[in-house]
């Protein structure tokens, strides 16, 4: 049956988007993700008969075509690894998602690849087997598997990841909600942002912080506006990593100021994300951050965008 499937699909190709996603979520360190409708990055898939990956760069951040030193490579490369007959891929990769922005470009790299690939295999994986792949593209990024930008790239919506080993997965339903983000042009690395965290914590202050992953679930589950902007608070991650983000603190008072639900550092940063209820206060929260930024001197973008309920989207 998967020998039918691949030489059906041979030479044939598909094209994905894969979003780019906030990770963490504000006080779900490493275990809370949502995905966002925009940016995304814009990949094309092909099977070939050689096991190997083949990667071409159509963007310019000059990412390395070794697949052993590029996310998306050594994702399909365990992906090879799984199948029992000789297949690879040529994948050309067009990032529309700044590497080390914070908002997930490594893992829209990894987990498009594997999504890709594997619907040009018939679907024979899935989406538990994808996110064990893809976390292999993390690791070489970060150091680290986490899955927290994993998940809800290939989920879509809110995910939480209750455990990575075994890897526990639970899709979160949420409310609509608008998000703001915006995009510093500087550089953090996921691992050095790592290496800064305190490796111990309070009894008190881990109370505190699960207290709030709690209520941001329950009150994404129960469409509680008022519960989840209780629970946008973390008390042991960003206290640590906003020293590395020009004006983090009143980027933040500004936004909630305008009328934010809450938020902080997407992922390990620069970005910065806001949960707002409608569109009009999305707007006014962004308008807050070009303020701001504006002021700095330091480059920016932004985004207002919505939670993409469906992840990677295969286009054709
Ligand atoms: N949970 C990870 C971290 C996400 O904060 O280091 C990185 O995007």
């Amino acid at each position: 049956m998967l020998d039918k499937t691949i030489s059906d699909a041979r030479g044939k190709s598909v094209t994905i988007h894969a979003p780019g996603t906030v990770a963490n979520m504000v006080c779900g360190f490493d275990v809370l993700g949502l995905a966002l409708n925009e940016p995304y990055d814009v990949m094309t898939v092909k099977l070939i008969d050689e096991s190997t990956v083949v990667i071409h760069n159509v963007d310019s951040y000059n990412l390395p075509t070794d697949p052993a030193r590029n996310v998306a490579g050594v994702a399909l490369l365990e992906m090879i690894e799984k199948l029992d007959r000789k297949t690879g891929f040529d994948i050309t990769i067009e990032k529309r998602i700044k590497p080390g922005s914070g908002v997930g470009s490594s893992a829209a790299s990894s987990a498009g690849a594997v999504v890709a690939a594997n619907h040009l295999l018939g679907n024979i994986f899935n989406n538990d087997d994808l996110v064990q792949m893809a976390m292999f593209g993390e690791k070489l990024a970060s150091g680290v598997k986490h899955a927290d930008n994993i998940a809800p790239c290939i989920f879509g919506g809110v995910t939480l990841i209750r455990s990575i080993l075994p890897l526990d997965i639970i899709s979160v339903p949420s409310p609509l909600l608008y998000v703001t983000v915006v995009h510093p042009q500087i550089e953090v690395r996921t691992e050095d942002a790592r290496q800064i965290l305190k490796k111990q914590i309070l009894l008190k202050d881990a109370i505190k912080q699960w207290g709030n992953i709690a209520g941001l679930v329950a009150g994404l589950m129960k469409n509680d506006y008022d519960l989840i902007s209780r629970s946008l608070e973390d008390v042991l991650i960003e206290p640590v990593r906003s020293i590395l983000i020009p004006a983090f603190a009143e980027v933040k008072a500004r936004c909630l100021e305008a009328g934010a639900l809450g938020g902080g550092i997407s992922g390990s940063g620069p970005s910065i994300f806001m949960l707002s209820k409608d569109e009009a206060t999305a707007l006014a929260v962004e308008n807050a951050m070009k303020e701001v930024y504006t002021a700095t001197g330091i480059a920016y973008h932004t985004y207002v965008t919505t939670i993409n309920p469906r992840g990677v989207k295969i286009i054709e």
